[in-house]
């Protein structure tokens, strides 16, 4: 800038401002990321330490009162069951009555029908993990509301990404919209698999009707039966590509505060650039 000494890039007061600038401005950008899922790094470590840290989450769940109604009505919260390190994940819609005495989600009818679903392939439920979309039961059985799957779905996108499934099957449209980000509806998605990206992970996504569905309606039970049985297939496939994890951010610098002072002091003399500039350099 003509006629200001400026520092030499690298040193003096104007690095200092523009590495804050710098900093604060990346924070905002990685802020609005955990907006739409909570996560914006990719989980590494041993299955071990994974199963470690999704104890951690389900003893934070456990404990939760996002959604005060169901707080309050809840004799437990049902966070999830089977194998931490499964390559299969199934995804439902929230727990029932029987699943809020015991604690595990799919112990009722629809999960009877999950069972022998999982003997036909070959899979018992100790090789997968299953969980829902909501950790509590709404009153009633009612459908999950917006609000309520707003505050439970960081728990699912930490146990997921915790997890590291190959393939995630979701059982009937709230688990699809809700991992989908879209409101297409599991009639016209139901038995075909895509890659997406579900908050730092890529993963195969297989929407299937929910067993309950099959339930009261007989005759998607044969739909259900044949989207099934091309489980064992999706699980032979190549792994997705994931995507690189992000290298967590050291902490902003925050100046003391004569420096503060210094620094607006040296604004003032030097007529500094506004911030939306102080990127170019
Ligand atoms: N239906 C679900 O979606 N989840 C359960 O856990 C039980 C029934």
């Amino acid at each position: 800038m003509p006629g200001s000494e400026r520092s030499a890039p690298g040193t003096g007061r104007g690095h200092l401002l523009r590495s804050i600038a710098r900093r604060l401005r990346r924070r905002g950008g990685r802020s609005r990321q955990a907006a739409g899922g909570g996560i914006t790094v990719g989980t590494m470590g041993t299955a071990e330490e994974r199963r470690e840290e999704l104890k951690a989450v389900w003893q934070q769940a456990s404990a939760c009162t996002r959604c005060p109604q169901l707080a309050a009505a809840r004799k437990t919260v049902v966070f999830g069951s089977g194998n931490a390190d499964a390559d299969l994940m199934f995804v439902g819609e929230a727990p029932g009555a029987r699943e809020d005495e015991q604690g595990v989600p799919f112990v009722g009818q629809a999960g009877r029908l999950l069972d022998t679903l999982l003997g036909e392939i070959g899979l018992t439920r100790g090789e997968v993990f299953v969980t829902n979309v909501l950790r509590c039961r709404p009153p009633q059985n009612r459908d999950p509301l917006p609000s309520e799957i707003d505050n439970c779905q960081e728990y699912l996108f930490r146990t997921l990404d915790l997890i590291q499934p190959r393939v995630v099957c979701t059982l009937g449209n709230f688990a699809t919209k809700l991992l989908r980000g879209d409101q297409t509806g599991i009639t016209r998605l139901h038995g075909r698999e895509e890659i997406r990206r579900i908050g730092p992970r890529t993963v195969r996504l297989y929407p299937i009707y929910h067993p309950a569905a099959a339930l009261y309606t007989r005759s998607l039970l044969d739909t259900l039966r044949a989207d099934f049985s091309r489980l064992p297939e999706l699980l032979a496939l190549d792994p997705p590509a994931q995507p690189q994890p992000v290298a967590p951010e050291p902490e902003p610098v925050v100046p003391e505060p004569e420096q503060v002072e210094e620094i607006e002091a040296t604004r003032v003399l030097e007529h500094e650039a506004p911030e939306t500039q102080l990127g170019l350099f």
